[in-house]
């Protein structure tokens, strides 16, 4: 198939998904300027559950944390993230998006509690590496903390606020991303998204954002390996890619964004240096297109409740659908069929129309 190619006839929808165990400081198998978008949470630096991930990485860090050095400390772990930012800038195209989610981190270090601002200092290297800053996510996390008192309790003022958000920052680089040709165009066009998913996809605040079962969101993994909910690498890749665009996620953990990337039809590819996920990784795409499936069946059946009852004025074309604006008129869904993920560098999703 080429750009030039008959609008009726549809291109292959089958992506690859390379699942690479190694350093993403070093993104070697990856060309330069060949990814459309990045989506990723790094270990946080200053957050106990990452302390011994940076030792390995660096392990003057060790020696600052033990001097009572925060700063210094904070500092190293940032420039070991740095090297994984100067990578995600060689291998992403111009136009691209980079969504990075990460969250500030409170701790006592010596006799003095203080705030680390992981959030500002990503965001200040990413304006250096010369990525334009965009508007940002709060992502409002739920809490179930018994008691929410910090420091000084009830007596002013050495009491402290307690972190219940995290950040999903988002850069690009470069000019936008034009789409020339008509095949570009009719792509972006089936990947659109609902008026009403917009409307709360683009809000700057994230609330109750949805695991995609049970079984893929089982709190002890959260807990142990800091996996983000599906939802969120699932908006994001749905809001700043099309269809058949690369994914990278250089801090792959459990593999969220790779399932994240499936659903959504695009290809995707993960770093992680930790070699004993992977286990966790293949558990959780084992029938994943049940899941991919009943996803999208529970986005179309929210989108028909929505449009009840209101006067819309369009209809979808590909799965008749009534909808609220043109740029949905196109919008196409697809059926998972199979992921082959016998070979986890290589794994196959195939799918077919919806
Ligand atoms: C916050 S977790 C990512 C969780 C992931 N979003 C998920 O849903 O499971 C960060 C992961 O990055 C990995 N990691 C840290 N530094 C890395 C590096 N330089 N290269 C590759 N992986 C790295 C850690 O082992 C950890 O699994």
């Amino acid at each position: 198939m080429t750009g030039t190619c008959e609008m009726s006839e549809r291109p292959s929808r089958n992506t690859i998904h390379r699942i690479l165990v190694g350093n993403s400081q070093e993104m070697k198998e990856v060309e330069s300027a060949s990814v459309d978008l990045v989506v990723t949470s790094p270990p946080y630096p200053m957050i106990e559950m990452w302390d011994e991930t940076f030792y390995l990485l660096n392990r003057d860090i060790r020696g600052r944390m033990r001097q009572d050095d925060g700063r210094g400390a904070h500092e190293l772990m940032h420039d070991e993230l740095d090297a994984v930012w100067r990578e995600a800038d060689r291998v992403l195209k111009d136009g691209a998006v980079a969504c990075i989610n990460i969250g500030d981190a409170t701790r006592t270090i010596g006799s003095q509690f203080q705030l680390f601002p992981n959030h500002t200092r990503v965001t200040e290297r990413f304006r250096e590496l010369g990525f334009f800053s965009l508007p940002s996510i709060i992502w409002r996390k739920p809490t179930n903390a018994p008691n929410k008192f910090m420091g000084s309790g009830m007596l002013p003022p050495g009491a402290y606020v307690t972190l219940e958000h995290e950040h999903i920052l988002v850069f690009r680089k470069g000019e936008r991303r034009r789409f020339a040709s008509e095949a570009e165009k009719a792509n972006r066009n089936e990947s659109a998204f609902f008026w009403e998913e917009r409307n709360l996809w683009f809000s700057d605040v994230w609330t109750n954002l949805r695991g995609v079962s049970q079984k893929l969101d089982r709190d002890n993994i959260r807990r142990r390996s800091g996996a983000f909910p599906f939802e969120l690498p699932y908006r994001l890749i749905n809001m700043y890619s099309a269809k058949l665009d690369v994914v990278l996620d250089p801090f792959l953990g459990t593999g969220t964004t790779t399932l994240a990337a499936i659903a959504s039809a695009r290809n995707s590819i993960g770093y992680e240096m930790e070699g004993a996920l992977l286990g966790v990784v293949k558990e959780r795409l084992a029938g994943f297109e049940d899941i991919a499936n009943d996803y999208i069946g529970c986005r179309i059946a929210a989108h028909n409740e929505f449009v009840a009852g209101r006067d819309c004025g369009f209809a979808n074309e590909p799965h008749g659908f009534r909808c609220t604006s043109a740029q949905e008129t196109g919008m196409r869904f697809d059926h998972l069929d199979s992921v082959d993920a016998a070979d986890l560098t290589n794994i196959r999703a195939v799918y077919s129309e919806l």
